[in-house]
């Protein structure tokens, strides 16, 4: 169903000054300087809630942008996303002054190990109360290889095919190794955890190699929610066969509803529920309370943008020097190894350095609304009927007053149109989300790694790579759902 669906919206950050609107850290009113501080996460965290954002979504790179003139001078001086932070050490911070905030927190799994990283995530998901998510992604950068000692990129589909063993482990970890009801805490008895209903996982596979039991006991999710954004074939494969909620680019809507169809079909294709995959598109707005206010805002902030520092961003993602070519040349395709979706524009289209420019006029390529709460509410409602996604990712340009802008003038218009929460409903992120409870549903892949019980187990089995039983598992989400709305 694509009519009259209520919006999903993440707010997509970076903890870094300069994230997709480059040169804006420039503006008097900017204080993305600031995101070393503490203060500035919980301030975010606490406006977005009161916004109803479903999510604060932290992008992450290993690596630096040293493609664009070879160096990274421009990089460092327009602070293109360095210095950048771990965006995983925010989370507990801004989860202990909100209740319903989502945090969509982006790990390359490239350089990671799956136990630690799984270890991590399951944490979170308890601190948080589940409401924890990963974007996963692979990386693109030759920076990033160097920086971590490896040989060069690896060919983009390999990193695919690392990246499902990786997923596959980190389900073993999540739900293969504990039984949701072992953990009793029963002071009377002296068993914290039943010994029974703990057991060991084997991995022996191509990347990655485990054997032994998880040190988390179950959180409320199990698996974190499973963001991702791939758009090549292999990707968008990856994405339709693992992910909750998957991130397209794209401004015309005939394109976007081309790829959210296929995302859908993709999902059918593999079993799964294609409306339990929540398709969110990246914009940047610009809003005041009138349309002309808006427009004059917008050119006040183009004054400090920097076009520049998006192209060098630009060079970075698909791995393309592009100070190499002159304003009004085309660019000519060249395969590399980073994000293939983006370079494949360079085969699809005539696109010059000029063109780059222009779309870049507020530092970044994210498709640009600008309007009133009003001209922009009907828009964003216009874009999702017409293309059949949920959501969207909105950026930042000046930090933090384009998020309370939105809130102020864009949210209430949509809630006055019943395309809105007014209030957020209880319970886990993937609960809020896919509407499903608070576990992955039986039909993804996860059910192939979760532990089985049956009723003549007496003892702890290795074998991890049995399918839960459809009732027993319907049993378990019911039980979580009575919990919640208990
Ligand atoms: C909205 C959005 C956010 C993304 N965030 C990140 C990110 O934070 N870190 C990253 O390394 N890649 C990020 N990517 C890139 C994707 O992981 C992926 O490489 C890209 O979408 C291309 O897919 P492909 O590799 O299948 O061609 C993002 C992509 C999109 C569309």
């Amino acid at each position: 169903m694509t009519q009259h669906k209520k919006i999903l919206l993440n707010a997509f950050d970076m903890n870094s000054v300069g994230h997709i609107n480059h040169g804006l850290w420039t503006h008097p009113r900017d204080q993305s300087h600031r995101f070393d501080e503490l203060s500035y996460w919980t301030d975010l965290a606490k406006t977005l809630e009161a916004g109803l954002f479903d999510g604060l979504f932290i992008a992450d790179i290993t690596g630096v942008y040293d493609v664009y003139q070879n160096n990274i001078e421009l990089t460092l001086k327009e602070s293109i996303q360095l210095p950048s932070h771990d965006p995983s050490t925010l989370v507990s911070a801004m989860a202990a002054v909100t209740q319903h905030l989502g945090f969509g927190i982006t790990v390359n799994l490239s350089y990671e190990s799956p136990y630690q990283f799984a270890r991590r995530f399951a944490s979170l998901d308890h601190l948080t109360q589940g409401r924890i998510g990963w974007n996963i992604v692979t990386g693109y950068l030759d920076s990033a290889e160097r920086l971590i000692g490896q040989q060069g990129l690896k060919d983009h589909d390999l990193r695919y095919e690392q990246a499902e063993e990786f997923v596959e482990l980190c389900y073993k970890f999540w739900e293969g190794s504990w039984e949701n009801d072992a953990v009793l805490k029963d002071k009377t008895q002296r068993i914290f955890t039943d010994p029974k209903k703990v057991h060991p996982i084997q991995h022996q596979g191509r990347f990655y190699q485990s054997q032994g039991v998880f040190q988390v006991s179950p959180s409320p999710q199990r698996t974190p929610v499973l963001f991702q954004a791939g758009a090549s074939p292999k990707g968008l494969s990856f994405a339709t066969h693992h992910a909750e909620g998957i991130f397209i680019g794209g401004d015309q809507p005939e394109k976007i509803k081309k790829q959210v169809d296929q995302i859908r079909a993709l999902a059918q294709a593999q079993g799964r529920n294609p409306e339990d995959i929540k398709i969110f598109v990246g914009i940047t707005v610009v809003t005041a309370e009138t349309d002309q206010l808006a427009q004059d805002k917008l050119a006040e902030y183009q004054a400090y943008a920097s076009p520049e520092a998006g192209l060098a961003h630009y060079s970075s993602s698909v791995g393309i020097d592009l100070s190499k070519f002159s304003d009004d040349e085309a660019i000519p395709y060249q395969k590399t190894n980073s994000i293939a979706s983006v370079n494949n524009k360079f085969k699809e289209q005539s696109i010059t350095v000029n063109d780059l420019k222009a779309q870049h006029s507020l530092g970044g390529r994210y498709p640009l609304i600008v309007g009133s709460g009003t001209t922009v509410a009907e828009k964003l409602i216009q874009l999702i009927d017409e293309t059949g996604i949920d959501g969207f990712n909105l950026t930042r340009t000046v930090a933090p007053e384009s998020h309370h802008d939105f809130i102020r003038w864009v949210i209430p218009e949509l809630q006055q149109r019943g395309r809105y929460k007014t209030a957020y409903e209880h319970g886990t992120l993937r609960h809020k989300l896919i509407q499903h409870g608070d576990h992955l549903a039986v039909e993804h892949p996860v059910n192939h790694f979760r532990y089985q019980t049956s009723s003549h187990e007496t003892e702890s089995s290795l074998n991890t790579d049995v399918t839960l039983q459809q009732d027993e598992h319907q049993k378990i989400q019911t039980q979580h759902s009575e919990k919640q709305f208990a």
